[in-house]
């Protein structure tokens, strides 16, 4: 087992990890964050200060495996599906219905992005796309292979898990292809600013604000809404305070904002 991280190296993560990701762990919260790293030492992968040597070299393994190990992918199928119903009767309102697109801007092991899939297919909704992105490589893997266990459906009505879903002999589920071929998965670090080639209809950004601070949450905010379609709604967590919403938007229900200019 390597010797307990010293104060200098946390620190030295924390600093990376925030310029780099935007993800904020505060003074109280240094303790997980060393905890964390030390599983990452202690699995035997990396010393640590061979690791930092690595992410600051660029390296993208190296990256990859802090992303695993310092971003929270809780998440399930069917979370805060109110939105569900919401996205369902905004695009069955559309006056010039075209093809739709979804973006789901911290997708984690893919439960948002397919639920979202899941519940257009199931409402009759088939000409849309969702573009589902995460930071976390390993998380897109998971998306990718689209094979879940029981514990993730807890909130999902039992019909849609017999539709939607193959059960594989050890008691997993796997996504079916109708769901799988409307998600799109791609890496994007919310930390840069960017623009999509083409505006999107809508976009979830649900659970993810919590962990940054409020400066990285005005610029994630600032992209969200850059990337929306005016006419399009702005989806983020119920526990996720907008605290400054910009005046582009209005309040279009429970923690969803309506792009208006
Ligand atoms: C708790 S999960 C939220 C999953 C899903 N949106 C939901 O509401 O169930 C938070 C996700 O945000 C991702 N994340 C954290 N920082 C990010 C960043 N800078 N860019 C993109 N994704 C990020 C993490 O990798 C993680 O998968």
């Amino acid at each position: 087992m390597e010797a307990p991280l010293s104060g200098e190296l946390l620190e030295l993560y924390r600093t990376y990890i925030y310029e780099e990701y935007g993800i904020h762990y505060a003074p109280h919260k240094l303790d997980t964050l060393g905890l964390k790293l030390q599983k990452i030492a202690d699995s035997g992968e990396y010393r640590l200060e061979e690791l930092y040597d690595s992410l600051v070299h660029g390296d993208s393994e190296a990256n990859d495996t802090l992303l695993e190990a310092v971003t929270v992918g809780h998440t399930f199928f069917y979370r805060e599906h109110a939105h569900l119903d919401h996205l369902v009767d905004d695009i069955k309102k559309k006056r010039c219905p075209g093809s739709t697109v979804i973006w789901c801007a911290a997708s984690a092991t893919g439960e948002e992005p397919y639920s979202i899939s899941i519940h257009l297919v199931e409402n009759g909704i088939t000409d849309f796309t969702v573009m589902a992105t995460d930071v976390n490589m390993a998380s897109l893997h998971v998306m990718n292979r689209g094979v879940y266990p029981a514990g993730k459906f807890d909130f999902t009505p039992r019909h849609i898990l017999q539709r939607y879903f193959t059960r594989l002999p050890q008691g997993n589920y796997k996504v079916k292809g109708d769901v799988r071929r409307h998600v799109k998965i791609k890496r994007i670090n919310l930390n840069e600013c960017f623009l999509f080639e083409r505006e999107v209809d809508y976009v979830f950004c649900r659970n993810v604000m919590i962990y940054f601070d409020e400066k990285m949450r005005r610029k994630v905010i600032e992209t969200c809404v850059n990337n929306l379609a005016v006419g399009g709604l702005f989806f983020v967590g119920h526990t996720e305070a907008l605290l400054e919403i910009p005046s582009s938007l209005r309040k279009d229900g429970p923690a969803v904002f309506r792009k208006v200019v």
